[in-house]
């Protein structure tokens, strides 16, 4: 018992790093803020380990266990269990020590020794596993081809998945690229490519110089160069054999050139360097006829001369200075960079947030989505810091800040100026993707997803209570993630203690399942937002005495490391990210 009590003391080391936040984030949220003394006592007793993983500490044989809660459960008096096993060989290095004590460093770790891209869910295009004729992929699982590659971006669809390698080239996969080998093969070269989106049939590409290119994804549509509407430049340039076409906005700017695209089934948006947004047809199998595309009266039938999928430039939106966009299936966003946002395209779910009178299936021009009215009666004055879609849902966060009220006590207003950032959703709910606990078909307006919301941690660098934001967010079909932008650390050396462990950022998932896109293993959709389990299924944990259903999948930060075993390859910046698609979700290394 002494041992035990000794190893408690010493502890808090451990605790901090391998606990980084408890498995209930309105929890933590609530005892941060709920005391504003200083974090330091906060960080000790077992109050703070709510919630909380496993820990398993080797003492002369015994092991302390500690077992939380699983996700979706309310929490339960926890209490450390104390178990006797066979005794265990001492670590032998820091590396080893950090290892057994922290699961969170060794996902990072393995992150930088074997980057790749990690696929789960759906399975009947061969997307999730290429290699394997499992219709569905339970928990993450590498796909080989990309073993010990950084890539620039993925995309993924049920029938088909893309991705840019760390050189710019174009890799395709999948039975809707080819029935005859669905595995990965590089199809557009030499582009230079840094961005990919998909609509239902085609990848849309984005240059380093601010080239667009669409492609159909079925390789039999790909063929001979000479139909090839490429403009002559690609002639002495590295010829592709790929037939693409290119989409051109008209009246760029000098210097002006397309930083983002954000397509949906049949529409894509092109953002430029200037903050302006044009909208063109991305599919062959429909033209956009639910306003998605923000220019009014353009149609089939009514569309002007010259290519079908020509850019227009959203002449609404014109002398706002748009810094986001994205896009649904069938609906749009723009951010402007004040923090207002407007809304086009497909209401059919409530997906525009958007409330009228008279409710319109879908609206065909840029409407502005006053988030004041969400605010009001609250003292804060809302502004929108990104949005993201996907499917039949929208998503933004907001940082709220604290004002003063003309008429108030000012014994009220201490808090003034403090921030507040929230999550809202808004769309359908049937598969839980509005993550806020409900089940609606369509939504009335925005509602918070409250476990993301209003989330505070103490930083010590600012001996500060400060809001805890997300990192992006990736919106699929039915389901989505979230990234936190939670303090993480990378920093463990030789030459720090055997107790200074590595964390990455957490992730947290919600909506859609039934293909097991969420990566929990089982197939219940789950309208909450929730952790999934490590990649490579915690391996290496259970040898090290942990169980893997206690731990939580978190990403591994941006940071310049040598990748390799031992950490004995090239010098890369790399950082994990989370692609959540059409049915199969990713989660791969990019440069
Ligand atoms: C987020 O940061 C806070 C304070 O630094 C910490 O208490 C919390 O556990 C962190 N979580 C993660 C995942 O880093
Ligand atoms: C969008 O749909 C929702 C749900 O039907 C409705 O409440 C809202 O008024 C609609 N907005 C517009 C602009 O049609």
């Amino acid at each position: 018992m002494t041992a035990y009590r000794s190893l408690l003391r010493q502890a808090p080391l451990v605790w901090r790093s391998v606990q980084q936040r408890p498995v209930n984030l309105a929890l933590q949220c609530s005892r941060y803020a709920s005391s504003s003394s200083g974090g330091r006592e906060k960080r000790g007793g077992f109050g703070r380990f709510a919630g909380g993983l496993l820990v398993a500490l080797i003492a002369g044989g015994a092991v302390l266990t500690y077992y939380p809660t699983t996700t979706n459960e309310p929490p339960k008096n926890r209490e450390a269990v104390i178990e006797y096993e066979k005794p265990r060989p001492l670590p032998e290095t820091k590396e080893d020590s950090r290892d057994l004590i922290s699961s969170q460093h060794l996902q990072v770790k393995k992150s930088w020794e074997h980057p790749g891209v990690y696929c789960w869910g759906s399975n009947s295009g061969r997307v999730a596993a290429p290699d394997s004729t499992d219709t569905v992929v339970k928990t993450p699982r590498r796909i080989a081809y990309f073993d010990g590659q950084l890539v620039r971006d993925v995309k993924l669809d049920k029938e088909f998945g893309a991705a840019i390698t760390e050189r710019g080239d174009l890799v395709q996969w999948g039975t809707g690229f080819s029935k005859e080998n669905p595995t990965p093969t590089p199809t557009l070269k030499g582009k230079d490519l840094v961005r990919i989106e998909i609509s239902r049939d085609r990848i849309i590409a984005l240059g380093k110089d601010g080239s667009v290119y669409s492609l159909p994804v079925a390789q039999s549509d790909q063929g001979g160069s000479t139909q090839s509407t490429s403009s002559s430049r690609s002639f002495w340039s590295n010829p592709s054999k790929i037939n693409y076409r290119r989409l051109k906005p008209n009246g760029l700017g000098w210097g002006e050139s397309v930083t983002n695209i954000a397509s949906g089934l049949e529409h894509v948006l092109l953002l430029t360097s200037r903050g302006r947004v044009f909208s063109a047809a991305s599919s062959t199998s429909g033209f956009p006829s639910k306003g998605q595309l923000g220019i009014p009266g353009l149609t089939w039938t009514a569309r002007p001369q010259g290519p079908y999928d020509q850019p227009h430039e959203i002449l609404t939106l014109k002398g706002f200075k748009i810094s986001q966009i994205a896009a649904g299936d069938y609906h749009s966003l723009a951010l402007e960079q004040d923090g207002r946002v407007f809304v086009f395209g497909d209401n059919s779910s409530g997906q525009l947030g958007f409330e009228v009178e008279k409710e319109i299936p879908f609206v065909d021009g840029p409407i502005p989505l006053p988030f004041s009215k969400m605010y009001r009666g609250t003292h804060e004055k809302p502004c929108v810091t990104s949005i993201a879609a996907g499917g039949a849902n929208s998503f933004f966060t907001v940082d709220a800040t604290r004002i003063a009220m003309p008429n108030e006590d000012p014994s009220g207003t201490r808090d003034v100026g403090r921030v507040t950032s929230d999550v809202w959703a808004c769309g359908s709910g049937i598969w839980g993707s509005l993550g806020n606990g409900k089940w609606t078909h369509v939504s009335l307006g925005p509602s918070k997803i409250k476990a993301l919301s209003s989330l505070r941690e103490y930083d010590e660098k600012t001996n500060s209570v400060v809001p805890i934001r997300l990192a992006y967010m990736s919106v699929g079909s039915t389901h989505a993630s979230a990234v936190m932008k939670n303090v993480t650390r990378v920093g463990a050396s030789d030459k720090t203690s055997d107790q200074d462990t590595n964390w990455g950022a957490d992730v947290v998932w919600w909506g859609g399942n039934e293909y097991y896109q969420l990566g929990t293993g089982r197939r219940n959709n789950i309208a909450t937002p929730s952790y999934i389990g490590p990649l490579d299924g915690g391996e290496g944990d259970a040898e090290k005495g942990r169980k893997d259903e206690t731990h939580r999948l978190q990403i591994a930060p941006k940071t310049t490391v040598r990748l390799g075993e031992g950490g004995k390859g090239r010098k890369a910046t790399v950082e994990q990210r989370v692609e959540c698609g059409r049915f199969v979700t990713a989660v791969y290394s990019a440069p």
